[in-house]
């Protein structure tokens, strides 16, 4: 089964509209892997990759720092191990471009050339800059992407957590070397609306660039079996609402839910997603959570769901850990 997807700026490059974020695949410190979570293993992963691919959620986000590599090498075995779903697969993967990293133009090469050698395959089909955190102008920056895009080792570029302006200027610069920025990721959930609200959403449609949607289900906050009782696990410190008020959220994705037939909370959060025009890549520890993931497509809210969920939703919080990234 394929699900329809939508086509990058500028490329032949196809994603489907609901990815899979791969961070806790060899992470220890947040998602507990060798850790508090010990259902999470190798072949939990396997089994989540499979049942994204054949329901037709073929995006897989990943990037250098996720479990200092090993998210990138799981995914390298996994493609190895079942060249038929591998052939199917968009992989993204980002580079990190910490101020220190001056001649930024090698460094990403090089970094780049790792992840390639992790991931087992010979090009990406996007390339993303973590996040607005180098000291280098938004010329080199796009220089250096344009430099991997000219290489043959990525088919598009992308940019992680940028801000309407830093969205405009680094579109201009790839704009004026022949290429198109073909996303922005970013937190956005019914637990963080502000890139919705801040028209950052708005400026990403006026300039073609696709909002990949991350944390879409908060964290695992906005699926329904967490609560003010019961409250995550771990270092989760995006959407990192009290979770009193996130509890009346979840009722409201509870009632709209079931008014559809019966759908998860972590469906209908998804789909509101879905409807902005964002990419939600949520992550997926194991079989059930990926195919309930997958359950968001294939239907659609209506307008009236839509409104209610626009009341319900937060517009987001600036936590000492994501400060830095909260530009949207
Ligand atoms: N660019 C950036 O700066 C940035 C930042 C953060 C994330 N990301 C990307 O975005 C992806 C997704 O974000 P995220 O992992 O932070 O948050 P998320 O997708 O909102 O939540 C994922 C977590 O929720 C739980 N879960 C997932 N599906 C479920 C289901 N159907 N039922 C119950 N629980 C479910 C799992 O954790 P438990 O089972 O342990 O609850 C899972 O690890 C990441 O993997 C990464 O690729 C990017």
């Amino acid at each position: 089964m394929t699900a329809p997807g939508y086509e990058l700026a500028g490329s032949d490059v196809t994603v489907s509209r609901l990815g899979v974020g791969t961070w806790a695949w060899g992470d220890r410190s947040t998602w507990g892997m060798g850790g508090y979570d010990s259902a999470l293993t190798e072949g939990s992963i396997r089994e989540a990759f499979e049942a994204s691919v054949d329901a037709g959620v073929t995006l897989f986000d990943t990037a250098e720092v996720y479990g200092g590599g090993e998210s990138e090498r799981i995914i390298g075995r996994l493609l190895a191990d079942d060249p038929d779903r591998a052939g199917s697969v968009v992989l993204a993967t980002k580079f990190m471009p910490s101020p220190w990293k001056v001649q930024v133009g090698k460094a990403l090469m090089d970094a780049l050339r790792a992840s390639l050698d992790r991931l087992g395959v010979p090009a990406v089909g996007l390339y993303q800059l973590h996040g607005p955190v180098s000291l280098r102008s938004h010329a080199a920056l796009a220089e250096a992407l344009a430099a991997a895009h000219q290489g043959g080792l990525v088919h598009t570029v992308g940019v992680s957590n940028y801000s309407v302006t830093e969205t405009r200027a680094i579109d201009g610069e790839l704009r004026k070397r022949g290429l198109r920025l073909a996303s922005n990721q970013i937190e956005f959930s019914l637990l963080r609306r502000a890139p919705e609200t801040s028209g950052l959403l708005a400026a990403c449609a006026e300039l073609g660039v696709r909002p990949l949607a991350y944390s879409p289900i908060g964290q695992g906050r906005l699926t329904g079996k967490y609560s003010a009782g019961h409250p995550p696990p771990g270092r989760r410190g995006f959407s990192n609402h009290p979770m009193e008020v996130v509890d009346r959220v979840v009722a409201e994705l509870r009632r709209i839910g079931e008014k559809h037939g019966g759908k998860a909370c972590s469906q209908v959060a998804l789909n509101w997603v879905m409807a902005k025009g964002a990419v939600p890549i949520p992550g997926a520890k194991n079989r059930a959570q990926a195919e309930e993931n997958a359950g968001a497509l294939g239907w659609e809210l209506d307008g009236d769901d839509l409104e209610a969920l626009d009341r319900a939703a937060l517009p987001g919080i600036r936590s000492l850990q994501n400060r830095f990234w909260q530009h949207g």
